[in-house]
């Protein structure tokens, strides 16, 4: 490590996002420490791949943090870890609360302890709930309908107050679906349980699942199933590093959507995958979700202009293509 390198912690970094992150900080010239639980990590990766420092612990371990600030010279925290689960936070709210909510305490309170105050926090776009208008942009208000989203605003709050009391500089990225994997084809998206379309439907195409439920046809959409705005994964990442250098050069704290500004149905999402893989995906319409808005569309002009972002696979047939080539690796 050569002195001018300057080193990241990053929570979650064994997850889907943090770990496509932890491949571009690295290879932008940081020095990365994890810091993940495991609880739906994957050690494997990190080791094999991303060849990082992991430290298996919880942000909740205010001891564990501390002694991690006192080892290494942190210079900013990306902060990826919370549990993700938007059914379960609804059926089990106390551990949304706890995890994501009293858990990025516990990790803000160990940063102002040790002076590290540079902070990327991964939002979402669940945070503005039922959409009043679209494309949304960061000015949309903010009514989460999940206890999920509620975790995130809640954090997203706290980040003002700590602002202004202690200085402290965050940027928050409002991500909108994260898809895709990375095209080295070797890290991708693997959660579990999974509850993500493009998994989900790739997993069929594997013959892993017998087919793939379409909550809802009668969306008042063009096809009457709902509509997302997909982010490839490694555009994310490349945010998360301008989203850094900007606070590293001293950005005042800021709030970014991140998306691709256009919706794909679930429709078009299989059919492409069909396209993709050259396999049968057989598909069951099944009743609406209650909660599931028919579409969510995100404007990010504010990340290009501010950050200069300029994601590179906003095609569908790309994120599927890249998604593919990893489920087969994983999978077979
Ligand atoms: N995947 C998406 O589409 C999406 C969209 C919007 C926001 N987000 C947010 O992005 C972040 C990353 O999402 P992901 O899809 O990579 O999830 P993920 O589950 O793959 O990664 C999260 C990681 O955090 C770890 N973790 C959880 N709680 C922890 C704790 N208390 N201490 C240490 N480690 C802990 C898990 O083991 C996991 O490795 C999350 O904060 C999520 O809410 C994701």
């Amino acid at each position: 490590m050569t002195s001018d390198m300057k080193t990241i912690l990053v929570t979650g970094g064994a997850g889907y996002i943090g770990s496509h992150a932890v491949l571009a900080l690295k290879q932008a010239g940081y020095q990365v420490v994890i810091l993940d639980n495991l609880v739906y990590g994957h050690r494997d990766l990190v080791e094999t791949v991303l060849k990082t420092d992991l430290i298996e612990g919880s942000t909740l371990d205010k001891n564990l943090l501390k002694d991690i600030f006192s080892r290494y010279n942190i210079s900013a925290v990306m902060h990826f870890s919370a549990y993700a689960y938007v059914g379960e936070s609804v059926t089990n709210p106390s551990k949304y609360y706890e995890n994501n909510v009293v858990g990025t305490l516990s990790l803000l309170d160990a940063m102002v302890e040790a002076d590290i105050k540079n902070f990327v926090f991964s939002s979402t776009c669940a945070t503005y709930g039922v959409p009043q208008a679209m494309p949304i942009t960061e000015a949309h208000p903010q009514s989460p309908i999940n206890p999920y989203g509620a975790t995130k605003l809640m954090v997203e709050r706290i980040l003002i107050d700590y602002d202004k009391a202690y200085d402290f500089r965050s940027v928050c990225f409002r991500y909108f679906n994260a898809a895709g994997a990375h095209p080295n084809g070797l890290l991708g998206e693997d959660h579990n349980p999974e509850t993500h379309l493009i998994p989900l439907v790739l997993q069929t195409a594997l013959g892993k699942r017998e087919s793939i439920s379409i909550f809802g046809t009668d969306y008042p959409t063009p096809d009457g199933t709902c509509i997302r705005d997909y982010i490839h994964v490694c555009d994310l990442a490349d945010a998360h590093i301008l989203g850094l250098e900007y606070l590293l050069q001293g950005g005042q704290s800021a709030i970014f959507n991140l998306g691709n500004d256009s919706g794909f149905s679930v429709r078009e999402v299989i059919d492409a995958a069909v396209r993709i893989t050259q396999k049968t995906i057989p598909v069951v319409a099944v009743e609406r979700r209650p909660g599931d808005p028919p579409a969510l569309v995100g404007g990010s002009d504010r990340a290009r202009s501010i950050l200069g972002w300029n994601p590179q696979y906003a095609d569908i047939d790309t994120i599927l293509t890249h998604a593919w080539a990893w489920h087969q690796t994983r999978h077979s």
